[in-house]
């Protein structure tokens, strides 16, 4: 695996391919990311990850400097899965000015569910992402991003910027891995006590039963998303959201929305640590 810093760097090591599969990260790598990168491994003629724990993604009381970074057991995870090409930029690599221009994502999709809990996350995402890919698409006619369902909403933004500046890039969803007790994979997890990674799972419960429940009686939208956060609260949780959405807009469900275009969200802090997480139905 070849490890580059800079741009130049990364697009002499990329010249003399033709179709890059990219999975971008910002490292403490999991089994989640693996799972991205074996999907990502057929799907170009050269596999490229990055590592780059983006600060502008984060706000200023959010945890950037305390983020895990795990370099040594990040290079040999990647290695072992058949990365290629690691793009680890430093700040200065990627930021080399203060990055002043940036993308403004559709505020009916960046300033809800995630977006109101994490003013300008979105807008964070989207300048880090755009440039990342000018920096392993540039010169391709054509590539393929993987990026993982977890994020759900990360996603569906990643994907109307590409199709919005008509980015020659096929965005790819990852199916969301969980650990055995169905705990969805995030580098945050490693925050949990042991007490609270026992009973971390509540928040995929949660939304498994708000699904079940919208399905068994719609007409009672609200009050169900009312009785989850209760539910979530009485178990020491502090939820943001736990909500049905449309798959196609995430706008509010009503109940005239058929089964099978739904996924209820959660995002709810435990102790200190924020999970997110989805459920599709
Ligand atoms: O999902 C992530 O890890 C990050 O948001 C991403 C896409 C690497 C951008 O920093």
């Amino acid at each position: 695996m070849q490890i580059v810093r800079t741009l130049p760097e990364l697009r002499q090591a990329l010249a003399p391919h033709r179709r890059p599969a990219f999975v971008p990260t910002m490292g403490n790598l999991h089994a989640g990311h693996i799972a991205l990168v074996e999907q990502a491994r057929p799907l170009g003629d050269v596999l490229v990850a990055s590592i780059f724990v983006n600060r502008l993604q984060f706000l200023p009381h959010e945890d950037f400097d305390s983020y895990p970074r795990t370099w040594e057991a990040d290079c040999a995870r990647l290695e072992a899965a058949g990365c290629q090409v690691l793009f680890a930029p430093r700040e200065t690599d990627l930021y080399p000015q203060p990055q002043t221009f940036k993308v403004q994502p559709d505020p009916a999709l960046a300033d809800i569910l995630e977006g109101q809990f994490r003013p300008g996350f979105f807008t964070g995402v989207c300048t880090v992402v755009m440039k990342l890919f000018s920096a392993v698409f540039s010169g391709h006619a054509s590539g393929v991003a993987v990026f993982g369902q977890k994020d759900y909403q990360q996603l569906m933004m990643i994907r109307q910027m590409v199709q919005q500046f008509a980015l020659p890039i096929e965005v790819q969803a990852g199916p969301t891995q969980r650990a055995p007790d169905g705990l969805a994979l995030s580098s945050r997890n490693g925050y949990l006590s042991a007490p609270e990674r026992e009973s971390a799972v509540a928040l995929s419960q949660a939304l498994q039963q708000l699904a079940a429940r919208w399905q068994a009686a719609p007409d009672a939208g609200a009050a169900l998303e009312a009785q989850a956060l209760d539910a979530l609260r009485a178990q020491g949780w502090q939820p943001d959201y736990l909500t049905v959405r449309r798959r196609a807009d995430l706008q509010p469900a009503g109940a005239s929305d058929a089964a099978g275009t739904l996924v209820a969200l959660g995002a709810a802090r435990l102790g200190g640590t924020r999970l997110i997480d989805n459920r599709e139905f």
